[in-house]
């Protein structure tokens, strides 16, 4: 049965999207002319071919940091965040949860007095211009280490009342959560969310440690605490929410060969608090699933996971239930 016209139908929440990563080869080489930025691309398909196949998480972030090198006046990031919540609430996303990486461009000299403000825009007029409503999501890059992510932290300050949590993300093998636990400390302290990225190329015992040692609300991917049952049972008992992302998985083959079996496992053999997202759209495509947004991953997750129509609605509403809404508003979309 097709799924599709359904999931396009369903109002959902995304909590695990990184406006950089929602960058379309159209917009980077608009904005590489506007600037008059070189990147290395003859056209938009030359840009679009680069993005076609990715070996690993590090393959693709070389080319995600890359491609940001075109991101340099507060329109920019504005233009980029209208682009991607248009097309959110086209595909039905109610409430997101937008990650951004202030590191990445603090460290091409682009100071948060402007990329924030275009940010920030955007998501304040999400709701009138195209009848959503959003948040921002401030990550540190675990590369980077803890002293620069207190530092970001620091910088944030002037910000922080439109700012609703921090993450952790970019390259997992080496870095591990315990490393940040002083600073996601500080951001508690602050009224801040917390959130990790964890067990997308590391292991469970990234997850255990984001849990334990960064207090996390929410953890990002997760989708390897299926190797430690242990684990499974602590996120059963917490309903600490994953914001499992299909396509990227798919294409960085976070689990060579068998990532189909893993989510259908997690989705049919667990009580574990999923979410679907689609953590960097512009660069996860899947031809067979629409695309790489949010719907086109309730697709796949359908497919390879052989979920009913009402276990798409639980997906759906348990995206609601993990976001940072308060009790009234969850109630509202779910
Ligand atoms: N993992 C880690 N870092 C990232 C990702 C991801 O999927 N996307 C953007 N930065
Ligand atoms: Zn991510």
């Amino acid at each position: 049965r097709d799924l599709t016209a359904f999931i396009a139908r369903l109002p959902k929440a995304e909590l695990h999207l990184h406006v950089e990563g929602s960058l379309e080869p159209e917009l980077m080489m608009a904005l590489a002319a506007r600037n008059h930025v070189t990147v290395p691309y003859a056209d938009v398909q030359a840009a679009r071919d680069a993005r076609a196949s990715f070996t690993s998480l590090q393959d693709f972030l070389n080319l995600y940091y890359e491609g940001m090198s075109v991101l340099l006046t507060e329109q920019d990031f504005f233009d980029l965040t209208d682009a991607y919540l248009a097309r959110a609430a086209s595909e039905g996303v109610r409430h997101t949860e937008i990650m951004f990486d202030p590191q990445a461009h603090l460290n091409r000299g682009v100071p948060f007095s402007t990329f924030f403000p275009g940010l920030q825009r955007a998501v304040e007029e999400a709701p009138a211009r195209h009848g959503l409503t959003a948040s921002l999501i401030m990550c540190f890059m675990r590369d980077l280490g803890a002293e620069s992510a207190a530092d970001v932290l620091q910088q944030a300050v002037p910000y922080l009342q439109h700012i609703s949590g921090v993450g952790l993300d970019s390259a997992e093998h080496g870095y591990p959560p315990s490393l940040f636990t002083e600073v996601f400390k500080k951001a508690g302290e602050l009224g801040l969310k917390r959130m990790a990225h964890a067990g997308e190329e590391g292991g469970p015992e990234n997850i255990w440690s984001a849990m334990k040692d960064l207090q996390v609300d929410r953890v990002d991917h997760g989708v390897r605490c299926l190797d430690d049952p242990q684990l499974v049972a602590h996120l059963e008992e917490t309903q600490v929410a994953l914001t499992v992302c299909p396509l990227s998985n798919l294409c960085l083959q976070v689990y060579p060969g068998s990532l189909g079996e893993k989510l259908r496992q997690l989705l049919q053999d667990t009580k574990v608090a999923v979410t679907v997202n689609s953590d960097d759209p512009a660069y996860f495509f899947h031809a067979d699933s629409g695309g790489g947004y949010v719907n086109a991953n309730y697709t796949y997750l359908a497919n390879v996971a052989g979920l009913s129509a009402s276990q798409l609605a639980q997906l759906a509403a348990a995206g609601f239930r993990a976001s940072f809404l308060d009790d009234v508003a969850k109630r509202q979309h779910i």
